[in-house]
């Protein structure tokens, strides 16, 4: 039964998705989110003379004291179920960095009224994890692989991990996780030329694969509209190479065009919040591992709920505070203009 709709913004929008980042920690450092600054700097300043001039984020963790416990984040998960969410993802950072999460994969598996409970994750840690996952209750999966060649996969993300992310991937499968899906954060110059070996993997594989437009949200402030790969250029190009069939969209928030192959195995999706903003069928909201609400992934401010929730609030007071903050959902993100403002914070604290 659909529960009656109470986080509604001032747009008419009713908020479905709940994205829970659980720790802003990670083991990657990839160069779209999170870079090493030297690496950063060697690849943009190598390739773009124009660099942006605003200043990269000095980001450090957060104390643990800030970030919320397993009993908060449920607590924060069931009141937005109350309210009608019923889609919660975990993000990270890596997720998979906090300690037991199958803990709280458990918790919130067993909160009558989500129908959909998914995690996104690197995947350099799921062999480890995978198995205590599944029985936790964890049915889908999305795994970040931008690249199928080791070495452009190390320069992407920092790290040597396609072999283990491969292989995560493999074992989410084995596990009967359902649907599989693979976010590549396409970057032109970088790994543009490898679309056409990503799509044929999400074939063989037959899996979901998700070709993602670059966003201003990484660590360097580094991001050029040059660099991003518009989706319907993607899809032309997947389009010279197969004979792809526009797959029925199930849902109007669904962030994703999604195409079948004529063969029926694998999917992909194009995801363009920056050629095609798709802000006006948006139905997220963003709570950070420190506690923070957000309801954009470019929200310049963040509604403090831990404060709240260490406060000793009541159920109503934290929904009525939960309901006024949804009112201030922003209309449409403003990328490109030129009135744009970067959020303070990278995707690693703010969740995909
Ligand atoms: N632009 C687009 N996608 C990004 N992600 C992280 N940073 C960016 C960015 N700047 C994606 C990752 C991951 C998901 C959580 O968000 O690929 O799959
Ligand atoms: Fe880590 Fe994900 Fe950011 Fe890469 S995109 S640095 S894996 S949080």
């Amino acid at each position: 039964m659909t529960k009656a709709p109470s986080l509604i913004d001032s747009h008419g929008r009713v908020l479905r998705d709940l994205r829970v980042s659980i720790t802003d920690r990670c083991n990657f450092r990839c160069l779209y989110c999170l870079p090493e600054t030297e690496a950063a700097q060697n690849f943009y300043r190598g390739r773009w003379a124009n660099l942006p001039d605003s200043q990269p984020i000095a980001w450090k963790w957060q104390p643990k004291s800030k970030i919320l416990s397993f009993e908060e984040i449920e607590r924060v998960v069931r009141l937005a179920v109350s309210l009608g969410i019923q889609k919660v993802r975990l993000t990270g950072g890596e997720p998979l960095l906090r300690q037991n999460l199958e803990e709280l994969v458990a918790r919130i598996a067993r909160i009558p009224g989500i129908t959909d409970l998914a995690l996104t994750t690197n995947g350099f840690l799921f062999p480890q994890k995978g198995p205590a996952l599944r029985d936790a209750g964890l049915r889908r999966i999305s795994f970040s692989m931008d690249s199928l060649d080791r070495a452009n996969f190390q320069k992407i993300t920092g790290r040597d991990g396609l072999e283990a992310v491969l292989q995560s991937i493999g074992l989410a499968r084995e596990l009967g996780m359902h649907p599989v899906k693979v976010n590549a954060v396409i970057i032109r110059g970088i790994n543009d030329h490898e679309i056409e070996a990503l799509a044929e993997f999400a074939r063989e594989q037959d899996l979901a694969m998700r070709f993602i437009e670059f966003m201003p949200l990484d660590s360097a402030r580094a991001w050029l509209k040059e660099l991003v790969m518009p989706g319907r250029e993607i899809l032309q190009r997947l389009q010279a190479r197969h004979t792809l069939r526009p797959a029925p969209r199930t849902n109007p928030s669904e962030t994703a065009q999604r195409w079948s192959f004529a063969d029926g195995r694998g999917e992909l999706g194009l995801i363009s919040p920056v050629s095609e903003p798709f802000c006006g069928h948006c139905n997220r909201l963003r709570l950070t591992a420190d506690g923070k609400i957000r309801t954009c992934l470019f929200s310049v401010v963040e509604h403090d709920l831990r404060t709240r929730l260490r406060d000793g609030a009541t159920d109503a007071d934290l929904i009525a505070y939960l309901q006024s903050v949804v009112l201030q959902k922003e209309d449409r993100h403003h990328i490109g203009e030129p009135d744009f403002v970067s959020p303070e914070r990278s995707m690693s604290c703010i969740g995909g």
